[in-house]
């Protein structure tokens, strides 16, 4: 299982790479704006600082302008991935893209059908949103858990790479249902590692090797 950081900020990105645990990136416009600096000086950066594959995401709308905004995009480093949003103007440039030989994240899926024509195009990744999904009342993993079907059907090669992810929850069930990434915001990455009675036995067997040196 595979886990990515999912945010726009360039010291997330150092203390996750930090940990020896970070297999890639994603980011999106939303997280790039909020970082408040310019995109292509922000992703080059996170790229140097990941070693696996970054999700750029276009902005624009129509298949020839995304796919030529893609290819811009992967001028900035090698481990670029152009990520399209699952439209059918997305999932034109994302074929393209594809046969040109670039890596392409297709995002923004809510479905299992969506996901499926995001395979028939040649997507490298497809990102089902379980986290919004869960907030609107649906279940975002079951989408997960019918896309893990439908690809191991017809031997589909398009990764899983589950986003929108709140919780360790998420990622557990992700990593059950065979999802190959997932991938967290920063908060969610530190809980990963973290539980109480980690702590607290730790605690006590300090203590003790300090009580017995007496
Ligand atoms: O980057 C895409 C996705 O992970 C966004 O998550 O929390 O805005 O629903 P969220």
């Amino acid at each position: 299982m595979k886990l990515y950081l999912d945010s726009g900020e360039i010291a997330e990105f150092r203390k996750a790479a930090a940990t020896g645990l970070l297999d890639g990136a994603t980011t999106n416009p939303s997280l790039i704006a909020k970082s408040g600096r310019p995109a292509r000086e922000v992703l080059r950066e996170v790229c140097e600082l990941v070693r696996g594959p970054v999700s750029a995401e276009v902005i624009a709308t129509e298949a020839t302008a995304m796919a030529s905004e893609g290819r811009t995009l992967r001028q900035i480093a090698e481990n670029i991935v152009v990520k399209v949003p699952l439209t059918h103007e997305g999932l034109k440039a994302c074929k393209t893209l594809t046969s040109e030989g670039h890596p392409v994240n297709v995002t923004l899926c809510f479905t299992a059908v969506q996901a499926m024509l995001a395979a028939k195009m040649g997507a490298t990744y497809v990102s089902p949103f379980v986290g919004r999904l869960d907030d609107r009342s649906e279940d975002g993993m079951e989408v997960v858990s019918e896309m893990r079907q439908i690809f191991d059907n017809y031997g589909f090669e398009t990764e899983i790479l589950v986003a929108s992810v709140r919780h360790p929850i998420h990622v557990k069930r992700a990593a059950l249902l065979g999802a190959d990434i997932a991938t967290m915001p920063y908060a969610t990455f530190e809980k990963l590692v973290e539980h109480p009675l980690t702590d607290k036995g730790l605690a006590d067997f300090l203590k003790d090797w300090e009580k017995g040196k007496k």
